[in-house]
């Protein structure tokens, strides 16, 4: 991508109008009456446009978790040529065979640099995963290094949706349904099945994705906390139309079953003029995040963090959460202000979006941006011994902790790694160290 690339994806995004709202049934058009008015989908749709339906769930789901967007598009998706095979590179699925699920707690440093142009598909590589894709439980965790724009080609998951992380340069997204700009600090959701493309804002592009296979985020409950708190609805941002007439070839890559499958249609898909439903992507900004912390004493749970929930079958269990550590003040009395030692049934994948996190300042190499740890099913973590020290003899004042944000992806089941993500050179050694030294104090 050229300097004059990256210029002309930047001012686009900084253009960009959106649509406000968490859930809500929205509706956009680029043109204006392309848009049916009190039908779906008409004898003849305005503007000799094409009414196509993007079912997110069954059709018989209940009203509170039924997704479906109607598109209306100028030429309907089901015109292409089979699908074939196509290479799917350092991408992977689940459900995860290649290695054995490993107790012990990993860390590694980021995603090593591409050697040649690399977009953000070609980027993708996957650290691990659970569950299933082909059963629609499970998710899998995947890191970015990208350093030119998808051209040419759009990416489409029917295995899941992509709630996408930047660490490191923005992205100027193209969907279906429109465009939307993720920064770092910010989170992009890339709903199953819809097509996307992915340009550079900077010359690289580096972060997180989870995939999840199971049922979409959505909000947390908030019980006493009451109406408001945590990340609000409207903060929540949907694109507005927007789209491509181009004819020529187009090359559609969808991730089905865990394999990469490619067409080429013979325009660009992202041809959706008008559109309306709930089905839809959207970006989030972290860093309106309300954090809501205990103000008498004790550590609240990390759950007090979550952003967006894709709940199980059992109520309170998620197929994953994602929840953010951002920035907050401490001012809790006679309490050990950093999150406490813990074993844990559900699986903890930790990344960094910026600064530091404040229960893991040691160790070999260190929890940097870009970097990420494991902790899977019941092994035992906690602060390093500097920080226990520390917190353990500081003078409890209202405290900021402003210099980071930290996010985890927390899922079910254990997270079973790809081995390539085993054997990488980035995975570092001695993490473990971290807990060496650890002072017996026991006073009897
Ligand atoms: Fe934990």
């Amino acid at each position: 991508m050229t300097g004059t690339g990256n210029e002309q994806a930047r001012k686009t995004a900084e253009g960009l109008g959106y649509l406000s709202g968490f859930g809500n049934e929205h509706s956009s058009e680029a043109l204006p009456g392309a848009l049916p008015v009190g039908r779906n989908s008409p004898q003849r749709a305005p503007l000799g446009l094409y009414a196509e339906q993007l079912s997110g769930s069954a059709f018989t789901e209940p009203r509170a978790h039924n997704h479906r967007s109607w598109l209306y598009r100028i030429r309907p998706s089901a015109a292409h040529p089979p699908f074939v095979r196509a290479e799917r590179r350092t991408l992977r699925s689940a459900p995860f065979t290649d290695c054995v699920p490993d107790p012990n707690r990993l860390r590694w440093n980021p995603l090593p640099a591409p050697a040649g142009p690399v977009d953000f598909l070609d980027g993708l590589w996957t650290l691990g995963g659970n569950g299933d894709a082909t059963r629609r439980t499970g998710m899998a965790v995947h890191l970015y290094h990208a350093n030119s724009s998808m051209t040419g080609r759009v990416f489409s998951d029917a295995d899941g949706e992509l709630l996408i992380v930047p660490e490191r340069g923005g992205l100027l997204v193209r969907t279906e349904l429109g465009l939307l700009r993720a920064e770092p600090g910010h989170v992009a959701l890339i709903p199953r099945g819809v097509r996307f493309r992915v340009e550079l804002l900077d010359d690289t592009a580096r972060g997180y994705v989870c995939e999840n296979y199971g049922k979409p985020f959505q909000l947390p409950d908030l019980g006493p906390i009451g109406a408001n708190g945590l990340a609000n609805p409207r903060d929540f941002l949907a694109p507005v139309a927007a789209f491509e007439d181009i004819e020529g070839p187009f090359e559609v890559v969808n991730k089905f079953c865990g394999n990469l499958w490619t067409a080429t249609y013979d325009h660009s898909p992202l041809d959706v003029v008008a559109w309306h439903g709930n089905h839809v992507p959207y970006v989030y900004d972290l860093h309106r995040f309300n954090v809501i912390g205990s103000i008498s004493h004790d550590h609240p749970d990390p759950s007090i963090f979550t952003v967006l929930t894709s709940p199980s079958d059992t109520p309170g269990l998620a197929g994953v959460d994602f929840v953010v550590f951002a920035p907050r003040w401490l001012v809790g009395e006679d309490t050990f202000r950093p999150p406490y030692f813990h074993r844990n049934v559900m699986t903890e994948y930790m990344g960094l979006i910026e600064g530091a996190y404040d229960a893991k300042t040691s160790g070999p190499g260190g929890f940097v941006p870009g970097g990420g740890s494991l902790h899977n099913m019941m092994s035992a973590h906690g602060p390093d011994r500097e920080t226990f020290d520390k917190a353990s003899a500081a003078e409890l004042r209202p405290q900021r902790i402003d210099d980071g944000l930290a996010f985890m992806f927390e899922t079910r089941w254990p997270l079973t790694l790809t081995e390539q993500a085993r054997d990488a050179e980035h995975l570092q050694t001695g993490y473990d160290d971290v807990w060496q030294g650890l002072q017996r104090h026991f006073r009897p």
